[in-house]
């Protein structure tokens, strides 16, 4: 069975007006392979500029917009938070949630990832759930655990079915902004641990679910993390804001 492969660019907050017009014209050019989507997530306020320039190049529909983070709520009195709604209303498809940053700078317990996750899926997003391990979990042997301490509650919130419409990235704490990638056997027998905690529940789902390498991904060691088994693709920060390099990334996924 061939899954969807995704490549999605996570700007975090970086980028301005011309990036997105920049990027926009970049990956027009850009050939994609028929199983790969591209999702570019830039900061709230380009989303709406990213999808008029997308409408105004015609971008192809295989390269879409998401967002980094959303509120659990649906409206009301939360000063500061962005909705699902007004990410669909934006034309955003995908959104990022749980990425380590909003773990650990803005304490975002699994629970609450799980309750963003729900309502993602209610609006008709597809989430990108991050999960990862710090250096000190990876060092005593904690690596499992942790990851299955981040799925299980979004599982107890949506239920396996659901999986089928949530992308999930593994982005280990210390690779992400550091240079320092996992080795490709590395992220490889992780991406297994995932799906396998993912089959133990429902083998289907489990083949269906892409799974993303995200941490220090660059145009010289992409080719060899995707090609394993278990990798759909990969989450990239800070190689998603060159545009020639991220181009590079995306057309020989
Ligand atoms: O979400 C992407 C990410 O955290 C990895 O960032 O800069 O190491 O590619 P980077």
């Amino acid at each position: 069975m061939t899954r969807q492969a995704i490549v999605a660019a996570n700007w975090k907050m970086n980028g301005n007006l011309s990036l997105v017009k920049e990027m926009v014209s970049g990956l027009k050019q850009v050939t994609l392979a028929s199983n790969v989507n591209v999702v570019v997530c830039p900061s709230f306020p380009y989303l709406a500029a990213f999808s008029a320039e997308s409408a105004e190049q015609s971008l192809s529909a295989t390269i879409c917009l998401g967002a980094q983070n959303m509120s659990e709520q649906q409206s009301g009195a939360f000063t500061g938070e962005v909705s699902s709604e007004m990410l669909t209303e934006v034309s955003a498809k995908y959104v990022i949630l749980g990425h380590s940053e909003r773990r650990t700078l803005y304490k975002e317990s699994s629970t609450l990832v799980a309750s963003k996750v729900t309502k993602a899926l209610e609006a008709g997003l597809i989430p990108i759930l991050c999960i990862g391990e710090s250096e000190e979990e990876r060092i005593s042997d904690q690596t499992e655990t942790v990851l299955a301490s981040q799925i299980q509650p979004v599982i107890d919130a949506i239920g396996i079915e659901k999986f089928s419409g949530v992308v999930i990235a593994y982005e280990p704490v210390w690779a992400i902004g550091t240079g320092k990638t996992a080795s490709p056997e590395m992220a490889q027998e992780t991406h297994a641990f995932i799906r396998q905690y993912l089959a133990n529940e429902s083998q289907k789902i489990a083949q269906k679910v892409p799974l993303l390498y995200g941490g220090s991904v660059n145009r010289g060691n992409f080719e060899q993390l995707f090609a394993q088994t278990d990798i759909d693709g990969g989450l990239i920060g800070g190689a998603s804001l060159n545009v020639d390099e991220f181009s590079v990334i995306c057309s020989a996924a």
